[in-house]
């Protein structure tokens, strides 16, 4: 296994997961794996993951999929012949036997998503999004609805989109929103075309991984065990895969889909890879992936944004911060808070759940600290980590004015706030509220990495960052 060069230790290493055993992280049962009596030499292992082959089989009902090589076993079998059909009927012959290259690389999909659609539907985001248009309009000298319109796929990408993009509409809409945002930040960065077109195919395919998971772990809203978590978070590992050996897209197109979920200060995850180890690309991926996020769920996405790319120093290149602020500011459609919105008794209790927990962890560090010497070396590393992570949390807190505010005077002083600056405490909460619950993810998985006596001290830690804020909202609906 390659070791990784400057990452904190978060998550998984590279090569830890390959597209074929994805299902080897997570806590499910490995259903593609012949349960039948054999030696290990004998016995055929099937090397397809049935969660794509599932997606496969799906648009099938709908799309014509063909072989497009004779596909062959690695024993030399001819499964299918070039031209015959992939469907539900060959699902299990394909699951059966390792193939002797990645089934990816041997289908295409007849008529599959045409380079063609991407820009009228960027036209359409870019109509429906005012953030979108205001990042785009920050570069006037620059079109990346151009770059899309001008792209290039071989049939393997094309192919590996449509099965992408036949999951649901919003797949597509979010893959070409994410190229759009990427492309309109690295214009800034780069003029030479080829940089702008692999830039746009590893947006449009940051998200191909997802297709190797099991689609019950990424149903909006399911609360997920570490374990399953663990697992989601390979996907940008599994698409950097498949990637990396499909013609059209090869190991720089990879590379990039590895970081889109990457922070340069190490939090983000598969790798927890730190600063200058972080491409500007693989950033401007990761930027373009959280704003898309952002402007697919709730309003006021410009300020939004204003606020989460700025709150927690560190996170991301001062060059893309700059960039999002002067989009969020050209923003059309950023509008005045809703005065009826918000409720003061909800964010009081939310307020005063994120003091008492940054306060508790910080007694809570103190008291570890004559302790530490007695840590193994990896979890006085991880325990550095977090720590760090927990105060630049408070720092971002502090941002709002807040966090020195007694409980008593909390209400009264959240009463006294305009709609706006309630909305603004909503805005840096959310964002906060979604950083710790990350934070306490990124923790319980590597907490499976160590030994019992370890991981049950990370476990206490999680355990006692639940704590305040667990009493707060017990409070809150007490009274
Ligand atoms: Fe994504
Ligand atoms: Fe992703």
């Amino acid at each position: 296994m390659a070791a990784i060069q400057k990452k904190t230790g978060f998550i998984v290493a590279r090569g830890e997961v390959s597209p074929r055993h994805a299902e080897d992280q997570g806590s499910a049962p490995l259903p593609f794996r012949r349960r039948r009596a054999c030696t290990e030499n004998t016995c055929p292992v099937s090397d397809v993951n049935p969660h794509y082959l599932d997606h496969v089989v799906k648009l099938s009902e709908t799309s014509d999929i063909e072989a497009s090589e004779d596909i062959v076993s690695g024993t030399g079998m001819k499964l299918l012949a070039k031209g015959a059909k992939i469907d539900a009927r060959a699902r299990e012959r394909l699951l059966e036997f390792r193939l002797n290259k990645p089934l990816e690389n041997m289908m295409r999909v007849v008529g599959g998503t045409d380079p063609a659609l991407f820009h009228p539907l960027a036209e359409q985001l870019l109509a429906r999004h005012g953030l979108l248009r205001g990042i785009c309009a920050t570069v006037p000298e620059f079109d990346p609805i151009a770059v899309l319109r001008a792209l290039e796929l071989s049939d393997n990408v094309r192919s590996l989109l449509s099965v992408y993009a036949g999951q649901a509409t919003s797949k597509l809409e979010h893959a070409v929103g994410v190229a759009v945002i990427t492309s309109a930040l690295g214009g800034s960065v780069s003029a030479n075309p080829a940089d702008a077109s692999a830039l746009a195919v590893a947006a449009l395919t940051h998200d191909v991984g997802e297709l190797y998971i099991d689609p019950a772990f990424l149903r909006r809203g399911v609360k997920l065990t570490s374990r399953q978590w663990k697992h989601v978070a390979t996907h940008p590992i599994v698409g950097s895969h498949v990637l990396g050996a499909m013609p059209g897209a090869g190991p720089r197109i990879a590379s990039v889909v590895m970081a889109h979920h990457e922070r340069l200060d190490g939090c983000g995850y598969p790798q927890g890879t730190l600063g200058t180890s972080l491409s500007m690309a693989g950033q401007m991926l990761a930027v373009a992936e959280m704003l898309m996020g952002l402007m697919e769920s709730g309003t006021h996405h410009g300020r939004r944004a204003a606020v989460a790319m700025r709150l927690v120093p560190g996170e991301f290149h001062r060059r893309f911060i700059d960039r999002v602020m002067q989009g969020a500011r050209e923003d059309d459609e950023t509008g005045a808070a809703d005065p009826k919105g918000l409720d003061v008794h909800s964010l009081e209790t939310r307020v005063s759940g994120l003091a008492a927990t940054l306060a508790h962890m910080r007694d809570e560090h103190h008291a570890l600290e004559p302790q530490l010497a007695r840590f193994s070396a990896p979890l006085r590393a991880l325990v550095a980590h977090a720590s760090a992570r927990w105060d630049r949390i408070g720092i971002a807190f502090s941002s709002t004015g807040l966090d020195g505010v007694a409980d008593e005077r909390l209400h009264a002083v959240l009463s006294a706030m305009s709609a706006s600056e309630l909305d603004e405490v909503d805005i840096v909460l959310r964002e906060l509220e979604w950083r710790i619950g990350e934070l306490e993810r990124a923790l319980q998985i590597r907490s499976e990495l160590f030994g019992p006596e370890d991981a049950r001290r990370v476990n206490d830690l999680i355990e006692q960052a639940r704590q305040p804020m667990l009493l707060a909202a017990m409070a809150a609906a007490a009274s």
